[in-house]
């Protein structure tokens, strides 16, 4: 593995300043950010956070509680505090950014409750926001039965918050702005402006608990809410010992320094895997628009789209413009039940599907295949299935699914709950095992797993492209809230990239037959074509695909962009952004340069210097605008194409239509 760890200091330093017994401190290494731990007289356990020296969270609750008498939250003294400072560079495989600065103050309270229970409250403060997580031994039982997380967040004063509400089965929800005070509950992370402050409450390394969502208990304080057994017991453990995930808050002046945070990496562990040399970032098309569309089918029939032929159509089309990899969907027995009682067979092709000879013409042709395995929420059947799968995967040169989890779990499981959580790692795992990358649909959050497992690529876990197909599908605002919000948590597989944006060509197929419940006869994209390529690079997933049908993008001027992009970028940068209102993001991979910028629905002209840029060094860049009369409404399609020479002393003048955006590519010039 190629992780370089260097530390320039880390040790035990007792630097504390104590204001009383039972009240202790640390500050962020810029000493803005300072958190207190409080604990009163009853031995309850809370926390108060000052960014600047203003009250940002007021004394908030910390504990939990349990079954069987077993006390987590109160009757708890002080044993000690451990200070330590880490500051760290750490590299990935991939990511936003390849490098990385680890750089915290982390305070360790050490505290002995009631019947000899132990916990150790790990805070960690960075410049960019703080962790805490829960470290609980309790002596001398068998199992532990969690009930409720008394962990709260006391805003100290009211704010705008953009999020989803707390859902334990989907994240496929429409953002909304509410305050904070409005907001009844929510899914994490929910991303806020309070008092000149932006700042996102999530949680980091959920590897064996349930999720966490936020229940709004009066005015502006919030309080964890995780998602249970079907028993109602919130989280169970064998013996007395379990940790918490990371509660986390990011916290940043201007609200792309959220997006500029990597908080959430930091606090995951380093890489498991012996090594990374086989996983990359990968462009793909794949055959999936034309099934959400109706005119292919998942299900064998005379309009299936997984056939061999089709298959190698799309090898042909990856081969011809540099596209490392081709997914198929619909390819495997069990598709005639999805939505009933799903038995999806992952190792027997559908008879018009001829794999052996789809994988040898993709090797023939320098492709990768993406293979899929949709579940439909039957976890029992895939997890029998689990090693067979992945191994005979790899037998034909298979190192990379996509997964899906539409449907209701066995037993009635929530997807978010702890059981769930559990599967999705024993993949994880599992396809780590078999040198196997993923793509999760329909997935838990993402919580930073990647740093400790990089074959956990990218997922879902949000409305994605497929909404436009049979619903009123995405608003403007939600490119530009996702930045901000959900892809704070990782990459996200949104499969942008649809060019027929009023389906024009897909309307006129004979073939075309409504699959779902929805009358989808005025559905579209939401946004102008330029759009659509900025989104590629606005939202980041190391897997990005390109969505349409191939033969929307054959001769189309507009598609050298994504020709030219690398998903394989050493860094980034958001440059200018507000929630829900626009954003613009820089990339660079290699010598070159990407940059994606987007707005709602209001036209918006950004000035952005080009001091991102190599000093010194020319680039070409080629600028995909909206057209003149482009609206996202109206005439989606207008977009131009002009070319010039750029350096780091230039200022670019992106404008945008309303539901509009650019991308520009930067290519070094030698
Ligand atoms: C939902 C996924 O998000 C989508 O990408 C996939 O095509 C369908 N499930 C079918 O597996
Ligand atoms: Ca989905």
């Amino acid at each position: 593995m190629k992780r370089l760890l260097s530390i320039l200091c880390i040790g035990l330093l007792c630097l504390a300043s104590c204001a009383s017994p039972d009240t202790t401190e640390v500050t962020s290494p810029d000493g803005r950010i300072r958190l207190v731990f409080l604990l009163d007289d009853g031995g309850r356990l809370a926390y108060q956070v000052e960014v600047d020296d203003t009250l940002f969270l007021s004394p908030s609750a910390l504990g939990f509680q349990a079954r069987d008498g077993v006390n987590l939250s109160e009757g708890f003294r002080l044993l000690g505090t451990d200070f330590a400072e880490a500051d760290e560079t750490w590299h990935q495989p991939w990511g936003e950014n390849k490098t990385l600065r680890n750089h915290y103050r982390e305070m360790a309270v050490r505290l002995s409750g009631e019947a000899g229970v132990r916990l150790t409250l790990r805070f960690r403060v960075f410049d960019d926001g703080l962790g805490f997580r829960y470290e609980y031994d309790v002596p001398g039982v068998d199992s532990l039965l969690l009930t409720d997380e008394l962990t709260a967040f006391r805003m100290a004063r009211d704010g705008t918050a953009c999020s989803i509400p707390a859902n334990f089965d989907t994240y496929e929800l429409t953002y909304r702005t509410l305050p904070l005070s409005g907001t009844e509950t929510a899914n994490t992370p929910i991303t806020f402006r309070t008092g000149g402050v932006y700042a996102s409450i999530h949680e980091a390394a959920l590897t064996d608990f349930p999720e966490m969502t936020l229940m709004n208990t009066g005015g502006t304080v919030f309080k964890s809410e995780l998602a249970p057994w079907p028993d109602g017991i919130k989280a169970r453990f064998e013996g007395g010992t379990f940790k918490t995930p990371w509660r986390t808050v990011q916290i940043a002046r201007r609200a792309v320094g959220l997006i500029n945070s990597s908080l959430i990496l930091n606090l995951n562990e380093p890489c498991a895997l012996d090594s990374t040399d086989w996983i990359r970032p990968m462009k793909y098309v794949g055959v999936w628009w034309g099934m959400h569309l109706g005119v292919e089918s998942w299900v064998i029939n005379d309009r299936h789209g997984a056939t061999t032929a089709n298959a190698k159509r799309y090898i042909d089309f990856a081969a011809a413009n540099q596209i490392q990899a081709v997914m198929f969907e619909g390819w495997n027995e069990g598709w005639e039940n999805w939505g009933g009682n799903q038995r999806f067979d992952y190792t027997k092709p559908y008879a018009d599907f001829d794999i052996e000879e789809i994988a040898r013409y993709a090797r023939q042709k320098g492709v990768e295949i993406i293979g899929h395995h949709e579940t439909g929420g039957n976890i029992l059947n895939y997890e029998a299935q689990l090693d067979k799968a992945y191994r005979w995967y790899v037998g034909l040169g298979i190192h990379s699914v996509k997964t899906g989890y539409a449907g209701g779990l066995p037993g009635g499981h929530n997807h978010h709950g702890q059981y769930n959580v559990r599967h999705y790692r024993r993949v994880v795992e599992t396809a780590a095992r078999y040198h196997t990358t993923l793509d999760v649909h329909e997935p838990i959050k993402d919580t930073g797993i990647r740093r400790t497992y990089p074959n956990m690529m990218t997922r879902e876990g949000a409305r994605g492209m497929e909404w436009n197909a049979w619903s009123e599908g995405n608003a403007p605002e939600h490119h530009v809230m996702l930045p901000f919000t959900r892809l704070l948590a990782g990459p996200m597989d949104y499969t942008p990239g649809i060019f027929d944006i009023l389906y024009e060509r897909a309307k006129k197929n004979p073939a075309r037959k409504q699959w779902n419940m929805k009358d989808s006869k005025d559905c579209r994209v939401n946004t102008t074509l330029a759009k659509q390529l900025a989104c590629w690079v606005i939202l980041y997933s190391p897997l990005q695909m390109a969505a349409d049908m191939i033969e929307n993008y054959e001769g189309h001027p507009a598609f050298q962009f994504f020709r030219d992009f690398d998903p394989d970028c050493d860094w980034s940068e958001a440059l200018a952004g507000e929630p829900g209102d626009y954003v613009a993001v820089v990339r660079r991979a290699g010598e070159d340069f990407f940059l994606g910028a987007a707005t709602d629905e209001s036209a918006r002209t950004l000035r952005i210097p080009a001091d991102f840029l190599e000093p010194g060094r020319t680039y070409l860049a080629r600028i995909y605008a909206d057209g003149p009369d482009a609206d996202w409404t109206d005439n989606p399609l207008s977009y131009e194409i002009t070319e010039r020479r750029v350096t780091a002393a230039d200022t670019l003048h992106i404008r945008m239509a309303a539901g509009g955006g650019q991308a520009i590519s930067f290519i070094a010039e030698k």
